[in-house]
């Protein structure tokens, strides 16, 4: 009998426990608290791992990760090596995700800071913002989100930008790669929209240099920034400099160095940052279970994991 251990730190493992219990009849789905002998494990469906998360987990036939990212899985010291990680990829929270960027760029275009900065003035000024068509969103990841949200801002004749690690060639979209062309990027972009992974190579890219570099004099307040990939892309201390000195006009960001983000962060405050608690796309129990229930009894019956992730290459 195959063996699921659930260990979803800060999520409700129990109604997850029963809704897995209903979708695999015939197996056993265990809770971290359960009685159980760690060497019948055979698949453990994770989230935010404690230390202890694969202790004596010796018969691991695959890590099923509730996270789209799994950067916090591949810092785990324990991790067991070799063992392949399957990361959930799905359509209702890439769905999620692209209202999150389409509801954020558009507010952007529509300079609500401005509007929004008149009216607590009881200002009148009709200031007519530039056209979408006339600002470029620059998306930083086209992978599954990054393809989506292009897909979603392209209805409303946005010019638009890719940066990945390898060369795209998307109908549309002005394609940039690698180190080398950041900077022609950037420079280029009115709004930075951050969906990459979080690896040591993308860690603290959202940067005071970062900032400067993007195009200026378009949209009327400065480049915007919307960051709903990683805290640990951004540097919280740059991101308010930019956002008091003028080189960012605003940000949207979904995602903090510390999480949640502390009390004393200015980011709370400043009115052109717009401050939501990681939730840009969340997965959701009802297709979480489907997708993984359906990743085990294909595995089972000998079929390959979907979305294995490539651990050298950190996603
Ligand atoms: P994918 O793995 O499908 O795509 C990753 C993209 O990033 C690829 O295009 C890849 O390039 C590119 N990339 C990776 N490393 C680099 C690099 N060093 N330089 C340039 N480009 C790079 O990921 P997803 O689209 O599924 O998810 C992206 C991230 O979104 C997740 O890792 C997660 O952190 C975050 N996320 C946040 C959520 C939230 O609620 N805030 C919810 C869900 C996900 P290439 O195509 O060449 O490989
Ligand atoms: C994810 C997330 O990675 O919700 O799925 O952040």
């Amino acid at each position: 009998m195959t063996t699921l251990l659930l260990h979803l730190a800060d999520f409700n493992e129990s109604n997850w426990a029963r809704r897995f219990a209903t979708a695999l009849p015939g197996h056993r789905v265990v809770l971290r608290g359960d009685a159980y002998d760690p060497a019948e494990i055979d698949y453990i469906f994770v989230w935010k791992p404690k230390a202890d998360a694969f202790e004596g987990l010796i018969n691991l036939k695959a890590v099923l990760s509730l996270g789209a990212g799994v950067d916090a899985l591949l810092r785990h010291p324990a991790l067991p090596a070799g063992v392949p990680i399957v990361r959930f990829v799905d359509a209702d929270l890439t769905q999620r995700m692209s209202d999150y960027v389409v509801a954020n760029v558009t507010m952007h275009q529509r300079l609500f800071t401005r509007f929004k900065r008149d009216q607590q003035a009881r200002r009148w000024v009709q200031l007519y913002p530039a056209a979408s068509w006339e600002s470029a969103v620059g998306i930083m990841g086209m992978g599954v989100l990054g393809l989506d949200a292009v897909k979603h801002l392209r209805v409303f004749g946005t010019q638009l930008r890719s940066w990945s690690r390898s060369p795209k060639a998307i109908k549309g979209v002005e394609g940039f790669a690698g180190d080398a062309q950041f900077d022609a990027f950037l420079g280029g972009t009115d709004i930075l929209v951050n969906l990459l992974p979080l690896t040591p190579e993308t860690e603290g890219i959202l940067n005071y240099e970062t900032f400067r570099k993007l195009r200026r004099g378009r949209l009327d307040g400065g480049p915007v920034v919307i960051n709903a990939a990683r805290g640990g892309h951004q540097k919280d201390a740059d991101l308010v400099r930019a956002l008091t000195d003028g080189t960012l006009g605003a940000a949207s960001l979904d995602v903090f160095e510390i999480e949640p983000l502390p009390q004393e962060s200015p980011l709370w405050t400043l009115d052109n940052c717009y401050v939501t608690p990681h939730i840009a796309a969340a997965s959701s129990e009802t297709t979480g279970v489907a997708y993984f229930s359906k990743v085990i009894l294909e595995h089972e019956a000998g079929k390959p994991l979907p979305h294995v992730v490539n651990v050298a290459r950190g996603y």
